[in-house]
């Protein structure tokens, strides 16, 4: 189907709107799997996901209607997989960034690709990637938002909606158009390999960088400070005792104590 709203040169330009979908990263998955090519840049939204799903085989809860359910389909076949997290870094920068010019607040990444406001979540990011010997070949990119909801199931951990930000309701097609179009100009810098600024933006919009605050890890609580994301996307910490490296399942931030 075309799109008429994003502007996106060609994120978006393929654009299905689905009543109720398991889950758009499943649908998008199961389109590429059948034998009819798939164009780069293919937006599939769910008005209602029933089995959505969020990072280390979490739940994604979103009230149907309400939010943005979507996935995008990129080809950054010229990405090699040791570089995947700068992926990452550029989908999470153009949601921020788009959120940014829709509250005038400020947005920030929670590491690796949580989407923040103060201690809240207001979205997230979940990628899937199929590749094909050293290279990404196809990169799912599934991102659910908290819109229009202001209530929440209590198994949703601290959540907060645009709505809960702006005090008023906000267009889920316009915000839909501008997060695609702010991704794109991110995906085009990546390719043009802009590693430098990509990654001091990233850092530049961290949540936490070079605060010294209260993590979980190994079953000990301890105190550090975010000082670096390592290329392959590993978390740097200065702890009191020495310099820590923490892939994702190693590390939690604790926020109460
Ligand atoms: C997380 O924070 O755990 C990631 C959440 C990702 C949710 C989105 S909603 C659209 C896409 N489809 C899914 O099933 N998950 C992602």
């Amino acid at each position: 189907m075309q799109n008429n709203i994003i502007s996106a040169l060609f994120i978006g330009q393929s654009f299905v709107t689905l009543k109720e979908a398991d889950s758009t990263n499943n649908y998008l998955k199961e389109l590429l799997s059948k034998s009819k090519p798939v164009n780069e840049g293919t937006v599939i939204m769910a008005e209602s996901q029933y089995a959505g799903r969020g990072q280390q085989q979490n739940r994604w809860h979103s009230a149907p209607g309400l939010n943005l359910t979507f996935s995008i389909l990129l080809k950054p076949n010229f990405l090699s997989v040791q570089h995947q997290f700068d992926l990452t870094r550029i989908i999470s920068l153009g949601v921020v960034y788009a959120l940014q010019a829709v509250t005038g607040q400020s947005i920030k990444i929670k590491w690796p690709n949580d989407i923040y406001y103060g201690d809240k979540k207001l979205g997230g990011i979940l990628i899937e990637n199929i590749v094909q010997g050293s290279q990404l070949k196809n990169s799912v990119i599934g991102i659910g938002l908290n819109v229009n909801q202001t209530e929440f199931p209590p198994e949703v951990p601290n959540p907060i909606s645009i709505k809960q930000i702006l005090q008023r309701d906000c267009d889920l097609n316009i915000l839909i158009a501008q997060i695609c179009n702010h991704i794109e100009a991110w995906y085009l810098k990546l390719k043009a390999g802009k590693l430098n600024e990509i990654r001091k933006q990233y850092l530049a919009n961290l949540y936490w960088f070079n605060q010294e605050k209260s993590f979980l890890a190994e079953g000990a609580i301890f105190k550090g400070t975010i000082i670096a994301v390592r290329d392959n996307g590993f978390l740097v910490l200065n702890t009191e005792t020495e310099e820590k490296e923490f892939n994702l399942k190693q590390i939690k931030f604790l926020n109460k104590l």
